[in-house]
Parts: structure tokens; C-alpha cells; sequence
């Protein structure tokens, strides 16, 4: 605990004291706002400072002008501000090798229901290792700019980005475009250009040696020193570090009445990008087939060390707009782009020990400890090393891993790490094996002080799962820390102030137990004589009212962030935002699980089976979700979380459309487009599409062959159209 260290000092000694306070904080100052790599924790910070006034306060000669307390501008606890992105900013999906993108090429076609040899113009284009931002213009005038933070909200860095060189402040317009559409009297009144920033090599090395020189802090690779600049609070320091920009999406563009994008295609894009005054990367080329595209991702590997700047890798895009615009998303990444990467960088190093960890779902996870390595730029300490049948070199599928090799302690590595992927273990070098490396013996019990048996359940098809899990469910303290990790992390809670590390050393202390502790902490803190927080170790009075002021922040939360805290199995972002839009409210969700865990096994069956048509949600997210709310512990703790907080009702998806909340079932095939993008098409408008035809479906979309489903629909009365009298509906 901290003592009221100013009650028992000499002048001198508090003289001494403040002194040594002033030169820390300075220390932190320069560390956190001309560095961008602060060492202690905000609440450090503000303890620090709080120790330092406390000490002003008993010792009123000590304070004068230059003093901490009197400087401005030196707020520590400024951060950047947040920017909700208008139009998320997405993520690829991988490409690793040749057959991936013929898979890539081939899904489209399916998806777009055209012939197997039908071209496809897409195009192909570096992928650079930098960070990506978004620029807004208004009128033509760059009014803000937010990294990509969470792909929902990024950080403001306009002040930094307009010191930037490659980024115009006003667009002009070579090919008067942006002239013709003023002249009509209808401006482009947004266009959110979006690219890449990045060091270059050359820049990065100079930049090196001059933080050396000055005691800076070093950068580990292009793309952090271009991350570490941008994001200076004082873009003054960003002005003096030389940033570059690729122009090479959009987000949102509301082009007046003018005409609806500037361009149909993704390269015609791209060029009206240029002839704004953006740089765009000269290696985009338009390629008709995955053969070209293939030929054009070896042409650029090939030239990658001389191009004088890091890429990862190459990007193929569907370049007729339209065609992504039916192609559309899943979760987080388009249908009509992927990220073709180049091979993984390899090391080889010694594993020093396995241990195990206990996650939120109980599973054990083995964890390599590594001899520190560096690969692809960063140095790697662990690795998962997933699950016991893993380490004995067998697949999940049951096939031989590693040529059959088991992991052991004392054993040399090659490890691979790709871009943002993983690091994994490729192989085990059997020849530098020493005969005191013995099999590793899994264990067979949690690690948790209540050693239950860990045991390895059935898989949904009754084959043996291969992850041992403790058994011990919320009695383990394992599994309740990593819950409530869970339930504050960014896509959940989000509680700033309020990370593992907090969660963990509350938990010791008692304090909190299960999510509804979190918003009851403040009035136990004040209700309490005994137990303060303000007097914990590392914190005071500044950083515990912070935390309280960053739950109080938190206690409006939207359901679809709420359903996916709970952390329940199988429910991720994807299932807990299509529960949330599909039933709204809070509410309604609760009724259906309600009825889903029902003594009435004719009412539990409907709630499965209303479940079971929404899209993505089947039977292990079903079961999961009768496992979880079957626990009375569990209905209990949510209940008083749902006390605790203000459910925001979901956006239910689009209600303003002729199908909005309709059940469709299509049935014979389609003529004009495939099952996949009808389902998507019609899922975009609101409706809800389901595999089987029953009192609750209200459009029945038959094309020729169509069989039973359409007999069914007959018989109950469900009304039939074309597939052209559908198109002509929802046109
Ligand atoms: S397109 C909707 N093109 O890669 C797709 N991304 O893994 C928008 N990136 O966050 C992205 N070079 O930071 C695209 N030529 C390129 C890129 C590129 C680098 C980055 C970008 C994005 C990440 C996705």
C-alpha cells in the first residue's frame, strides 16, 4: 500500500523527494509523447504526478513556475481521439499459395454463377506493410484523418497526416473531374480516400541512426517507425519523419447527384485517386485469369528487395464495381479481394519448456517458451503448440504432422512466422535431439489450485476432440479470470483502464468476481472504510476514479456487443451480431432462450429450430447456448449484470425494404444467379432465408426443377414466385 508519504518529511527531505519526482515525470513525458513508447501504465503516470502535487500542497515553497504542475500542453493523459469510421474498414483474407487463388477465382464464379472459364478482370497490386488510414475530404477539402484502429474506430491523426507530403490537403483534379461536377453545381461533397502509410528502407535506416545519436528509441522495421511517427501526439515530430502514402480504397463517397462514384472500376479508380494528387503504386496491373495473376505476384516478388520499401505480399481485387458490389462480405473481409502473401520467414531455436494455460472455455493450451528469436521482424518467445495430439505430431484431422515428430522440451525448431499470422512450428531437427529429451507428458489435470481432471470430450460427431478441458467450469479460478478478461477486452466491454492485467489483480484482491463487480465496484469502494483502491499499490486517487469514470463510460453497451461478452462457447462477434439483429432487443433474445431451455420439449424444439434458420447458427452454437443458460450460476450472473447496464436495442437489419424481415426459401435452381449471392442478396435486404418450407416462410422463390419444397408450399398455402417476379420485387 502506498504510504501518505508527504505527512512525515523534513523540508529537506520533501525537497528531495519532489525534486526526484520532477525529473521522472519529465522522463515519462518525453517517453510518452516524443517517443511513442511509454514504460508505465497511465495509472502510474497519474500516480506519479499525484504524489508530485501532493507534495506542492504540504510544501507550498516547493512549487514555482517551472514547475510540473505548471506546465501546459503536457497533459498526460491525452490520447487520441476516436473516429467512428462511416464505412468499416476491412481486413484480407489470405491467399498462401498458387491453389488458393485458383480456389479465390473459382468462388467467385460460383458465387456470380458463371461458367468455369469465364474471365474475370481482376486487378493485382503490392501489398504494402505499413498501416492504412482514412482520409476524408469534404468538398474537396481533407477535413479528418483515423488510422484503422478496430476497423469500427481509429484514431484521429488529422493534425499528423496534414504534415504529410504525399497527402493533399485539397484535391485537384487533372482530369477535371471534380471541375465538371462543381460546374454542374453538384460537388463531391465526400470522398474517404484510403491507403497505406510506410517508411521507406532508406528513410527507416537514417532514422535509425539518428534516434541512436539523439538516445531515441529504435525502431524494429519499417512499419513500426511508420506507425510510431504518425501516431505522435505532437505532430510536429510526425512533420519531421518522412511518410509516404499509397492510395488504394475508398470508404465512403457521396458524389452529389453528379453521378454515383467517379469511376466503374477499381483501376479506373485508382487512377481518378492519381488524378487527384495521390500517389499510387505503379505495379497495379489488370490481370484476366489466376494463371495471370500468379505470373504478376512472381514479377513482383521478384523485384521486392529493390523496390525500396517492405510488402508482404500481393492484393487481387474484382475490378468491375458492380461485380463487388453483388460479391459483398463475409464478416470482416470482401468476397471480391484476397491477399495473396509471400512464403513465411523461418528461424530455428530451442524450446526451453512447455507450459499450459487455461482458457475462458477451459481448454488446456500448451504454450512453447522459445529461446528468443527474431522472424519477419519481430522477436518470438512462445508458441502455441494448440493441443496434446499436436505435440505428438498429430493433426486435428488425425494425419501426420511434422513427418510424425513429437515436440519435446530441449528440442531445436524451425519456426515460421507470415505477416500478421502466427508463429507456428514447421519442424522438429531431429538430428540436434539429446537423449535426455523425453516425450512430453500431457497433463490430466487443470493447473488451477483446485487440480480437477482435465478430460478430452467427444467432438459433435462423437469422435474423441483432441483438447483436454478442465472440467471445473466457473468453480475454476482459471476459466472465471479469462471470462472476465474476455468481457472487458475491445470487442466486448472495452473498458479502458480496465486490461488483464487489472482484471487479474482485482480478482486476487476479491474485488471482482464476476462481470456485474465491475459496476458495482465504485459504491462497494466508497461504501467500504477497509478497502480502497486509491491506497492499492500503483494506483491513487486520479487513476482509480478514472477506472470508475471508464465503467461508468461503459455501463450503455449495444446488445450485440453485450450478447458476444458473455463469452459463451461458439458465440463469437459474427453469432453474437446475427442474434443481436435478429432479435432486436435484449428482451426478445432472453425469451428465446427462455423457451430454448424450457422443460416443454415442443417449445425448446421451436426455439431451436427458430435459431437454426438464422443464418451461420447451428447446432454446436444451439448447444452451447443451452449448456451455458442451462446453469443457474449463469442465468444468475447475467441477471445481475443485466441490472447493471443499459442494453442498446440492435440495428435489426434493413426495414425500409419490401422483403425486411421476411423468411424466403428458394427451391430448383436459379437461372439469373447462384443460390449463394440470392441468399446473400436477399440476407442484405433484411430478409431472413431459410433451407426448409413451414408455416413461417412467406415467400417461396421456385425456378425450374423445383420439387417438394414447392409441393410443401402448395399445401400450406405459402405464396410461389419466379425468380423474376422475385428480381423485380426487390429491384
Ligand atoms: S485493400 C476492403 N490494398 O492490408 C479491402 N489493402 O489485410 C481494403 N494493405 O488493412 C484493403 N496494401 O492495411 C488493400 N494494396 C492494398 C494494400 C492493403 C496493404 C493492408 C491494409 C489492410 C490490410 C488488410
Amino acid at each position: 500500500m502506498l504510504k501518505n508519504s508527504s505527512n512525515a518529511l523534513t523540508p529537506l527531505q520533501a525537497k528531495a523527494k519532489y525534486d526526484k519526482l520532477e525529473v521522472e515525470i519529465a522522463k515519462h513525458d518525453v517517453l510518452y509523447h516524443g517517443q511513442d513508447a511509454p514504460i508505465i501504465s497511465d495509472a502510474e503516470y497519474d500516480a506519479l504526478r499525484r504524489r508530485y502535487v501532493d507534495l506542492e500542497t504540504q510544501f507550498p515553497n516547493l512549487k514555482s513556475d517551472k514547475s510540473q504542475s505548471q506546465q501546459v500542453g503536457a497533459a498526460p493523459s491525452a490520447k487520441f481521439s476516436k473516429i467512428r469510421h462511416s464505412v468499416p474498414m476491412l481486413s484480407l483474407s489470405n491467399a498462401f499459395s498458387d491453389e488458393d487463388v485458383e480456389d479465390f477465382i473459382g468462388r467467385i464464379r460460383r458465387f456470380l454463377d458463371m461458367p468455369s472459364d469465364a474471365p474475370i478482370g481482376m486487378t493485382a497490386e503490392p501489398k504494402i506493410d505499413g498501416l492504412s488510414c482514412s482520409l476524408r475530404y469534404e468538398n474537396g477539402v481533407l477535413v479528418s484523418a483515423a488510422t484503422r484502429g478496430d476497423g469500427s474506430d481509429g484514431e484521429d491523426v488529422t493534425d499528423n497526416v496534414r504534415t504529410m507530403k504525399d497527402i493533399p490537403l485539397t484535391l485537384s483534379d487533372s482530369s477535371h473531374q471534380l471541375e465538371r461536377a462543381v460546374a454542374l453545381g453538384k460537388p463531391p461533397e465526400i470522398i474517404e480516400v484510403r491507403g497505406e502509410i510506410y517508411m521507406r528502407h532508406a528513410d527507416f535506416a537514417a532514422l535509425n541512426v539518428k534516434q541512436l545519436a539523439n538516445g531515441g528509441k529504435i525502431f524494429a522495421n519499417p512499419r513500426n517507425a511508420a506507425a510510431g511517427s504518425l501516431r505522435q501526439l505532437d505532430a510536429s515530430i510526425t512533420a519531421s519523419r518522412p511518410l509516404h502514402f499509397f492510395a488504394y480504397a475508398w470508404g465512403e463517397i457521396v458524389w452529389g447527384e453528379f453521378d454515383e462514384m467517379p469511376a466503374q472500376t477499381q483501376m479506373s479508380m485508382v487512377q481518378a485517386f492519381a488524378n487527384f494528387g495521390f500517389k499510387t503504386n505503379p505495379l497495379m496491373q489488370l490481370c484476366n485469369s489466376a494463371q495471370e495473376l500468379i505470373a504478376h505476384y512472381n514479377g513482383i516478388e521478384a523485384q521486392r528487395a529493390t523496390l525500396g520499401y517492405d510488402i508482404d505480399g500481393v492484393v487481387y481485387k474484382v475490378n468491375d464495381l458492380a461485380l463487388q458490389q453483388r460479391l459483398g462480405f463475409v464478416a470482416r473481409a470482401p468476397r471480391w479481394a484476397i491477399a495473396h502473401k509471400f512464403p513465411a520467414e523461418q528461424a530455428t531455436t530451442l524450446v526451453r519448456g512447455i507450459d499450459i494455460n487455461v482458457g475462458r472455455t477451459g481448454a488446456l493450451t500448451p504454450v512453447a517458451r522459445l529461446e528468443p528469436v527474431t522472424v519477419g521482424g519481430v522477436v518470438v518467445s512462445n508458441v502455441t503448440l494448440h493441443n496434446e495430439d499436436y505435440i505428438k505430431g498429430i493433426g486435428n484431422d488425425g494425419g501426420i504432422l511434422r513427418g510424425g515428430l513429437d515436440i519435446r522440451i530441449g528440442d531445436t525448431v524451425r519456426i515460421q512466422r507470415a505477416g500478421d499470422v502466427i508463429p507456428q512450428i514447421v519442424d522438429v531437427i531431429v538430428e540436434k535431439r539429446t537423449c535426455d529429451a523425453v516425450p512430453y507428458a500431457f497433463p490430466h489435470i487443470c493447473p488451477c489450485p483446485l487440480k480437477t481432471p482435465a478430460l478430452r470430450e467427444a467432438g459433435l460427431k462423437g469422435e474423441e476432440g483432441s483438447v483436454r478441458r478442465c472440467s471445473g467450469e466457473f468453480a475454476c479460478p482459471f476459466q472465471r479470470i479469462e471470462h472476465l478478461k474476455h468481457f472487458v477486452s475491445r470487442r466486448a466491454f472495452d473498458i479502458e483502464g480496465l486490461g488483464e492485467k487489472q482484471i487479474e489483480f482485482f480478482y486476487e484482491k476479491g474485488l471482482i468476481q464476476e462481470p456485474s463487480d465491475i459496476f458495482t465496484l465504485e459504491a462497494r469502494d466508497e461504501a467500504s472504510e477497509l478497502v480502497k483502491i486509491r491506497n492499492f499499490e500503483g494506483f491513487g486517487e486520479l487513476s482509480a476514479n478514472n477506472i470508475f469514470k471508464a465503467i461508468e463510460l461503459r455501463r450503455e453497451i449495444g446488445l450485440e456487443r453485450f450478447i458476444y461478452a458473455l463469452g459463451v462457447r461458439h458465440v463469437g462477434e459474427l453469432t453474437a451480431t446475427t442474434l443481436a439483429r435478429s432479435y432486436g432487443d435484449w428482451g426478445s433474445f432472453w425469451a428465446v432462450v427462455e423457451r430454448l431451455i424450457s422443460a416443454d420439449l415442443l417449445v425448446q424444439g421451436e426455439a431451436r429450430a427458430d435459431l437454426d434458420a438464422l443464418d451461420q447458427i447451428g447446432d454446436a452454437v444451439i448447444d452451447a447456448l443451452v449448456r451455458f443458460f442451462n446453469e443457474a450460476h449463469n442465468r444468475a450472473a447475467v441477471d445481475r449484470l443485466v441490472s447493471c447496464v443499459t442494453i442498446i436495442d440492435a440495428q435489426k437489419p434493413k426495414q425500409d425494404t419490401l422483403v425486411a424481415g421476411k423468411t424466403i426459401v428458394f427451391t430448383g435452381s436459379l437461372e439469373r444467379m447462384s443460390r449463394d449471392e440470392a441468399k446473400a442478396q436477399a440476407e442484405r435486404l433484411g430478409a431472413k432465408v431459410s433451407g426448409s418450407v413451414s408455416k413461417k416462410t412467406d415467400i417461396v422463390v421456385a425456378g425450374p426443377g423445383a420439387g417438394s419444397k414447392l409441393k410443401q408450399a402448395a399445401t400450406l398455402g405459402v405464396r410461389v414466385m419466379s425468380e423474376d417476379e422475385w428480381l423485380k420485387m426487390i429491384e
